[in-house]
């Protein structure tokens, strides 16, 4: 088969309006949309107007969908007719918050570019790759008129706070969704230049720990030794989630694990990791995880149990002798095939229940969960988006794992039935969800071309 290209016209399209284009994401960009906060609500809602407009505005009809929560953007573009495949694009608009925002070199909510990366909250998580699609379908219907196949675009809201009303919105709509295939950029490339291809999403299950003893904080000379400390009873159910291995410790948490098969384990292999590189970037001391696994089994293809957060007694300035009242732990499991957060939530709350010392009352609250996913890497979508990304990149590109969630990810194919192609324009290091995040410019440049390769591609495939 000859070497892929992007289309001409199209690359051509991309050339003359590429400042006019960039100027576009910059708007996307400043717009607040932290769908954590309730102070940010109006700004969610705003970005959601701006991009239903921005589709309309390309050619792509566009309506904002209101639900309990953030609301949803849904664009259909059918005329390519009955025959021809029907392309669904999905991305999220809702950002992370920004704090602490004294660690951001210019401000989280001002695109500015350096260095040839553009800096902003969203910048790739996800407001930045969302886009490429947008301007994909501009490039089809301005040089062209019409889009080489059906599309549909659903953007929701809600993504960074567990995409809580999108199943059941797809369970609802799921006629007027049902596409061919499924096509996400919310997820990194493996390495510079090196285009991806994700075949494995971690699920995940969230939780928070309350641990309560006396009615208010004591004393802790006229109480401490006769009174239980909820910090410490908090401390001790936490020691029991692993064994000195890495493994984790609650009873039963592997028991639906399923190992990778060889295709994955190959394709593991033959990827270019250094262990060293990967501990010096994070900057720790040393690297830790399950005894006999490598780090990207660690992981890709390993369920974990973290701690996300711990609050208890006092932690301000100097010394204050007090017996704190309670204290409080966020929790997440990370899941692989084929766990369940229901099953993981039972299991752990049994756990807690077994090993709670006495004195204190233990509650774990769900906060939020999502199905782990796993790939078929094969099909007319994944061929369609390997040579794409050959075509933009300049090279084939490589299959890899991931251990973040997107949780909608399992829905798509179980609610629709369609198979999913993650392509991901990200790099390591990229500071998702932390302070500078940013989106390298030339990923800008070649996502666009990605994309609109990707839909003609499609289109060719029958
Ligand atoms: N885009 C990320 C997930 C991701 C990160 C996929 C890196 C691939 C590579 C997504 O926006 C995200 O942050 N997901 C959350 C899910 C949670 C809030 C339910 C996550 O993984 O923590
Ligand atoms: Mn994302
Ligand atoms: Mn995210």
């Amino acid at each position: 088969m000859p070497r892929p290209a992007v289309p001409r016209d199209l690359d051509a399209f991309f050339d003359a309006n590429a400042r006019r284009l960039r100027a576009g994401l910059d708007d996307f960009l400043r717009i607040p949309s932290v769908s954590a906060k309730a102070e940010h609500a109006a700004d969610v809602a705003r970005a959601a107007e701006w991009l239903a407009r921005e589709l309309t505005a390309v050619g792509v009809p566009a309506e904002v969908i209101g639900t309990a929560g953030h609301p949803i953007v849904l664009a259909e573009w059918r005329d390519a007719g009955p025959d021809a495949p029907t392309v669904l694009i999905y991305g999220h608009y809702d950002v992370q918050p920004a704090e602490p925002l004294e660690l951001w070199t210019s401000p989280a909510f001002e695109p500015t570019e350096r260095d040839g990366k553009l800096f902003a909250r969203g910048a790739v998580d996800d407001k930045g790759q969302l886009w490429l699609h947008v301007k994909a379908l501009e490039a089809h219907l301005t040089v062209r008129g019409r889009l080489p196949v059906n599309v549909i675009v659903l953007a929701e809201g809600e993504e960074e706070v567990g995409s809580e009303h999108l199943a059941q919105f797809i369970a609802e709509h799921a006629e007027r969704l049902r596409a061919d295939a499924v096509v996400i950029s919310d997820s990194a490339m493996f390495a510079p230049g090196i285009p991806s291809i994700l075949f494995a999403l971690r699920g995940l299950a969230y939780f928070q720990l309350d641990v309560q003893g006396p009615v208010s904080d004591l004393h802790s000379g006229m109480y401490g030794g006769a009174v239980v400390n909820p910090a410490m009873a908090l401390a001790r159910i936490l020691a029991t989630f692993h064994d000195a291995d890495g493994r984790v410790a609650i009873p039963g948490f592997y028991a639906d694990v399923r190992e990778w098969g060889t295709r994955e384990r190959d394709s593991l292999r033959g990827l270019p990791f250094d262990e060293e590189r990967f501990r010096a970037g994070v900057g720790a001391p040393a690297l830790g995880g399950e005894a006999g696994r490598t780090v990207l089994e660690r992981l890709w293809a390993r369920p974990t149990c973290e701690v996300n957060g711990l609050l208890s007694g006092y932690t301000g300035e100097g010394a204050k002798t007090v017996l704190p009242a309670k204290a409080m732990a966020k929790v997440s499991c990370r899941l692989v095939p084929d766990q369940t957060p229901a099953d993981i939530e039972a299991k752990l709350a049994a756990h807690i229940a077994a090993v709670a010392p006495p004195g204190v009352t233990v509650t774990v609250t769900h906060l939020h969960g999502g199905m782990p996913w796993k790939a078929e890497l094969a099909g007319p979508a994944f061929d369609a988006a390997e040579r794409a990304l050959e075509a933009a990149f300049g090279r084939a590109p490589v299959c890899t794992g991931e251990g973040g969630s997107i949780p909608v990810v399992g829905d798509f194919q179980r609610l629709l039935g369609a198979p999913v192609v993650l392509m991901g324009f990200g790099l390591p290091g990229e500071n998702a969800h932390a302070p500078d995040e940013w989106i390298a410019i030339e990923n800008v440049e070649k996502g666009m071309r990605a994309c609109a390769t990707f839909l003609e591609f499609v289109a060719q495939a029958r």
